[in-house]
């Protein structure tokens, strides 16, 4: 009798073990489930919204301070560009006038030596015969052999000291200093030949 009801009592044990397997434990495993789907359905995708939320803000931050500096770099770049553009102007300008003195130096210089006679009359024709084709002031007229045979008698050299030097009336180099001593000899070279 004794060992039946320690039997029925432990099979009532194990029916309510088992009861309790059987009942309580698929609760218990069902609401973690429960759980994790709806972890899995609303959670996730909550930080997944805010997740993307948040890259697009730090996106449009970035981009935004991308766009400024941007902004600050090409202010700088067309300050910086203008203060170039500046001087270049200024230094192309006097480059520009320095090259062209050259030209026109080089050309004149070009002018004597290759083409001597029409450098010569270009010469007189723009600048001498204002005193010598009238023979103003004194000035020896152009073709007048009588008034230039005893100024050609002195010499060559007498003749261009005095045209680039000058002598009462006559201005140095015809009153246009810059004139080279060559130009002016070829001037005199011109004058002399017309009076022989
Ligand atoms: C402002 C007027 C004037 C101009 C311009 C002028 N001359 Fe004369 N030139 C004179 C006068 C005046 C004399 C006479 C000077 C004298 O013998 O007292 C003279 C004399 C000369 C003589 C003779 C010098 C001598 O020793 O006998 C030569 C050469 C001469 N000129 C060349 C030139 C040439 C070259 C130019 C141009 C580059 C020129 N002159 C421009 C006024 C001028």
């Amino acid at each position: 009798m004794e060992k039946r009801l320690s039997s029925a009592c432990a099979l009532g044990v194990a029916a309510l073990l088992l009861a309790g397997c059987g009942e309580e434990a698929p609760k218990q495993s069902a609401a973690p489930m429960e759980q994790k789907k709806e972890m899995v359905e609303s959670a996730p995708v909550v930080e997944n919204k805010s997740a993307t939320e948040k890259a697009k803000e730090a996106m449009t931050e970035a981009s935004s301070s991308v766009k400024q500096a941007a902004e600050t770099v090409a202010e700088k770049v067309s300050e910086k560009a203008a203060d170039a553009k500046e001087s270049m102007t200024e230094a192309t300008a006097s480059m520009v006038e320095k090259t062209a003195d050259k030209v026109t130096e080089m050309a004149a210089a070009v002018e004597t030596a290759v083409a001597p006679d029409k450098a010569a009359e270009k010469t007189y024709k723009s600048l001498c015969f204002s005193c010598h084709d009238n023979g103003i002031a004194g000035a020896p007229k152009l073709g007048d052999q009588a008034v230039w045979a005893p100024r050609i008698a002195a010499g060559m050299d007498t003749l261009y000291a005095t045209a680039i030097n000058g002598k009462g009336a006559m201005p140095p180099k015809g009153g246009n200093v810059s004139l080279s001593d060559e130009a002016v000899k070829a001037a005199v070279d011109y004058m002399v030949a017309q009076a022989q």
